[in-house]
């Protein structure tokens, strides 16, 4: 049976976690959340890529790419895409893969502009304001479905 996976996709300054604004977005650096879900998919034998872009034309191409290199799940946070961006909107629906929206902060308790998402209304559900845990949350429900539904 081949193993379930999943991909992980991050946005722009996100490659800035740790540094970035700590009070919004903790002090855990991407590489530590990376690693958090890495040993998360191992211990559940997944196979897990995590891929971060500042470049919207990137994250499209990386999400266009699943078209022929398919995955069963993506956990994606868009950060400042999530606001502005019908390109990586209309790739998630041409792709049809499932997914999660999440964010590290509570997106609803800050600035009015962030309470707009294009992506939430075509999500499976959407985790903001856990911290890293947003992630690990998204990941767990992502093992919990492959785990009802087995391939
Ligand atoms: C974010 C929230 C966005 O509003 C912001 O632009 C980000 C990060 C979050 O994870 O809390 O860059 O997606």
């Amino acid at each position: 049976m081949a193993a379930r996976s999943v991909l992980v996709l991050h946005g722009p300054n996100l490659n800035l976690l740790g540094l970035r604004e700590p009070e919004h977005y903790g002090n855990l650096t991407l590489d530590a959340i990376n690693n958090a879900l890495n040993s998360l998919a191992q211990q559940a034998t997944i196979s897990l890529e995590t891929f971060q872009s500042n470049s919207e034309a990137e994250i499209v191409a990386k999400i266009q790419s699943l078209a022929v290199k398919t995955v069963d799940f993506v956990i994606i946070n868009p950060a400042a895409f999530t606001h502005t961006s019908i390109a990586i909107r209309d790739a998630l629906s041409a792709i049809k893969t499932p997914f999660i929206e999440v964010h590290l902060s509570n997106v609803f308790a800050r600035e009015s502009f962030r309470h707009h998402s294009y992506f939430s209304d075509i999500a499976v559900g959407v985790i903001s304001g856990l911290g890293a845990d947003s992630y690990v949350a998204a990941l767990n429900y992502a093992i919990n479905q492959f785990n009802k539904q087995p391939a």
